[in-house]
């Protein structure tokens, strides 16, 4: 596949899923999965632990082969790993656990790596690469050992790596996971100021709230369609404020409040989302902080 075949595609899907199955040996997984994810797109995955979302997201950079059905990437079918390569590209996966992306010994080297892969000059890499990093609040990491970098550091890092490719889908999996609540609310505002398509898969309602315009609930192997509404009420709970010690409760907060907003899919089959992300019970609230 061409590269500039791809550019020129116009208004096919960026990723197509067609009949997609897959199973970790015997035991099948997903079964039978469509998917189509528009440019300008941002879709939420959602789905209990174990589902299959991240091996979904792997199936798609063609990590994994499915055992049946075609993964199409800008209107082309994608079967060997050089037609994977060419669309991975475009497709940037930006995985659950940050140390399965970073694997070089600085900063510079991990987020210049894709860059070099795609044919640039080392001086393009590195140029590339420090943009970035810059464009994420980076400034100044390139020389950091990426092993040493706190959780959360490693999760922009990890972005950084695929964003220095210049993809036009980004596939994010879990990616405020380990974040504390700054950090989680700039990496919103970077991710949400972006111009790609997205596919996120999040348990975090804040993450879905913000940035997704679609959601998908993947159980048992199936991928549906999730209704995602909003509607306005008022309720009672508690939240964690931190103080710093000696001041009293009434001076600025240590921590941002954190934002909460509610959603229910409110269809009967999705009745277990809304116990997974509806936060607005206000008696378990209050219990958890042991009001
Ligand atoms: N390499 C592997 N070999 C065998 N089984 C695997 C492998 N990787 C994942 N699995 C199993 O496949 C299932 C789906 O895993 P996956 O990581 O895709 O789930 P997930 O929806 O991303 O879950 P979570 O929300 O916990 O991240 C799990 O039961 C997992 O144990
Ligand atoms: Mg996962």
């Amino acid at each position: 596949m061409d590269p500039t075949d791809l550019a020129s595609a116009g208004d096919v899907p960026l990723v197509e899923l067609k009949e997609l199955s897959f199973g970790y040996g015997a035991r099948p997984l997903l079964r039978e999965i469509d998917l189509r994810i528009g440019r300008y797109e941002r879709v939420a995955l959602v789905g209990p632990n174990g589902a299959g979302k991240s091996t979904l997201l792997q199936l798609i950079v063609g990590l994994l082969a499915p055992s049946a059905g075609q993964v199409r990437v800008l209107g082309r079918e994608c079967r060997s790993e050089a037609d994977f390569r060419v669309a991975r590209a475009k497709v940037g996966l930006v995985f659950q656990h940050s140390d399965d992306q970073l694997f070089c010994p600085t900063v510079l080297d991990d987020v210049a790596f894709g860059p070099l892969n795609l044919g640039r000059s080392p001086a393009q890499a590195a140029a590339a690469a420090e943009r970035t990093l810059a464009a994420l609040g980076l400034e100044g990491y390139g020389p950091r050992v990426t092993h040493r970098l706190s959780g959360g550091e490693k999760r922009l890092v990890a972005l950084a790596t695929v964003l220095a490719m210049g993809p036009e889908l980004l596939l994010l999996d879990e990616p405020t996971s380990g974040l504390d609540t700054r950090s989680e609310a700039r990496l919103l505002d970077h991710l949400d100021a972006l111009p790609q398509a997205m596919l996120i898969v999040s348990h975090d309602q804040r993450v879905l709230e913000r940035l997704s315009t679609r959601a998908l609930w993947l159980q048992q192997g199936r991928l549906v369609e999730a209704e995602l509404h909003r509607h306005p009420h008022q309720h009672r709970h508690a939240h964690l404020h931190l103080h710093a010690p000696g001041l009293a409760s009434d001076q600025d907060h240590l921590s941002e409040l954190p934002v909460h907003a509610h959603a229910h899919p409110g269809e009967a089959e999705l009745a277990s989302t809304v116990q997974s992300y509806d936060c607005c019970d206000g008696d378990r609230r209050d219990e958890a902080h042991g009001r």
